[in-house]
């Protein structure tokens, strides 16, 4: 464990979950994020350490090295778990972010815990960043991580990442603490986001708010500073995908799934978390509709669907949660057959290389959230069909239609409109289907998740070149 390190990496998560040992000790092991996959390189070369929260409400943990990282845990207390994590940060600033798709709710004792937490971890990044270090903050949790690191340090150079969109003015203005977010994002050297939208909402809302004089992607602060808000739209490692999606195991774990699904059935496929902002019962209803109306018949095509728990305490979720059980038993009840339900719903988070055979055995994937940052879902698909095969179903709403253009492009509030790309996607002739996947490959390979963390450190040290080191990419 290095004592001070020239790249700090701050996000709510650690890379690591934590599990009972077969010896009986608790360990950690690897989680399946893609950003961990990206940094780990930039990590290694620079001495990076990482600090997060490593889930549950363990407080005396160590930091400690796993696979040769270096990671520090910042421990939540359960009543920060239910203000911090639970409440500010998933029912508030998530449901403002995404376009209000739930009603978010304002609670002062939420956002004093905001505070509080997110000096918890301006202060171990601190603790462990050398001289001229780059601190690199990642997302809504952390937004006021900036400028109290900025406060604490002003030799740092200072990055922020917004992994989900950032709303519209009108929506924002509602926060009664837009104006603490916006400064503490001020505190960052760059502030990135997946898209070019959310950039400038961002610039907008600074000058309109704050006050500050904005040109284009910059911000002048009166103290002589410059502020550069800019898209980095994330991917994921697609080579990775891809030759997962190509070994020995997985291959034979999609034809067991077809095989169990029924060869001769044509296999829809949703994976999501369980979230609100996916879509996942207007896609459901979509497709139940078709098999209604007889234009889809069970014994020819079958919807499999994944929603992976989370945040479960939250009561949004808990709702989905209800709402998603009583549409599927009703859907299969009613129009499924023996052996031969409509919708194969699971409940339940897999591993990586059940989820390239997942996509893999699916003809045609659905991805239809009602706003999402990125959805990297989507680019896992593409990576995996190195055959060329398949169809993928996009919502407009979700920041990688902007990339993946060949798709069926949805609007997830027209469940016509859905139902109509569903049966083309389904009745679409091979020569379509490989000639739109052949292309969004190549989009998706050429930009993989290590050419958008090298995008962002790399402008992030042409911004006041003088000031701290520079990260070696
Ligand atoms: C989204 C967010 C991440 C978050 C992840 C899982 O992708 O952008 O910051 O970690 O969801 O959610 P959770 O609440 O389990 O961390």
């Amino acid at each position: 464990m290095p004592d001070s390190a020239q790249l700090v990496i701050v996000a709510n998560r650690l890379p690591v979950d934590r599990v009972d040992l077969p010896d009986g000790t608790r360990g950690w092991r690897r989680s399946p994020g893609g950003l961990v996959t990206a940094l780990d390189p930039v990590m290694r070369a620079n001495d990076g350490v990482w600090i997060g929260w490593p889930g549950g409400t363990e407080s005396d943990l160590e930091p400690f090295e796993d696979d040769g990282l270096s990671l520090v845990p910042v421990s939540l207390t359960e009543d920060e778990i239910e203000e911090f994590y639970e409440g500010m940060s998933n029912a508030t600033l998530w449901p403002i972010y995404h376009d209000v798709v739930a009603k978010p709710e304002f609670h002062r004792e939420w956002w004093d815990s905001y505070v509080t937490v997110n000096r918890r971890f301006a202060e171990k990044a601190v603790e462990v960043a050398e001289e001229g270090a780059t601190v690199w903050v990642h997302d809504y949790q952390l937004q006021l991580v900036p400028q109290m690191l900025r406060d604490l340090r002003p030799d740092l150079r200072i990055g922020f990442y917004l992994h989900i969109p950032f709303p519209p003015a009108e929506l924002f203005a509602q926060l009664p603490w837009r104006r603490q977010i916006l400064e503490g994002l001020l505190g960052a050297d760059l502030v990135g986001f997946q898209m070019s939208g959310g950039a400038q909402n961002f610039v907008r809302l600074v000058r309109q708010r704050v006050g500050h004089k904005t040109h284009r992607d910059l911000v002048y602060l009166p103290d002589g500073r410059t502020i550069r808000a800019a898209a980095f739209p994330i991917s994921i490692d697609a080579e990775g995908f891809e030759e997962l999606a190509r070994s020995e195991g997985v291959t034979k774990r999609a034809a067991e799934i077809r095989e169990a699904l029924g060869e001769e059935r044509r296999v829809f496929l949703g994976i999501d978390r369980l979230d609100y902002t996916k879509g996942i019962v207007a896609r459901l209803r979509a497709f139940a509709e078709l098999v209604e109306e007889g234009k889809l018949d069970v014994d020819d095509a079958v919807f499999v669907q994944v929603a992976t728990p989370s945040r479960e305490r939250v009561e949004q979720y808990r709702i989905l949660r209800d709402e998603i059980d009583r549409f599927v038993g009703r859907v299969n009840g009613d129009l499924g057959r023996i052996g031969t339900p409509a919708i194969s719903y699971l409940h339940s988070s897999y591993p990586r290389e059940e989820m390239a055979a997942l996509y893999r055995a699916a003809d045609i994937m659905v991805v239809t959230p009602y706003r999402d940052g990125m959805n990297l879902v989507a680019k896992e698909y593409v990576a995996c069909r190195y055959d060329d095969a398949g169809a993928l179903v996009l919502s407009e709403f979700a920041g990688a239609a902007d990339e993946l253009r060949q798709a069926w492009q949805v609007n997830p509030y027209d469940i016509n409109g859905m139902k109509s790309a569903l049966l083309e996607a389904f009745h679409a002739p091979e020569k379509d289907t490989t000639r739109r996947m052949r292309a969004m490959r190549r989009t998706v390979l050429r930009k993989d998740v290590a050419a958008w963390a090298r995008s962002f450190l790399e402008g992030l040290s042409e911004i006041r070149p003088e000031h701290g080191k520079t990260v070696r990419p």
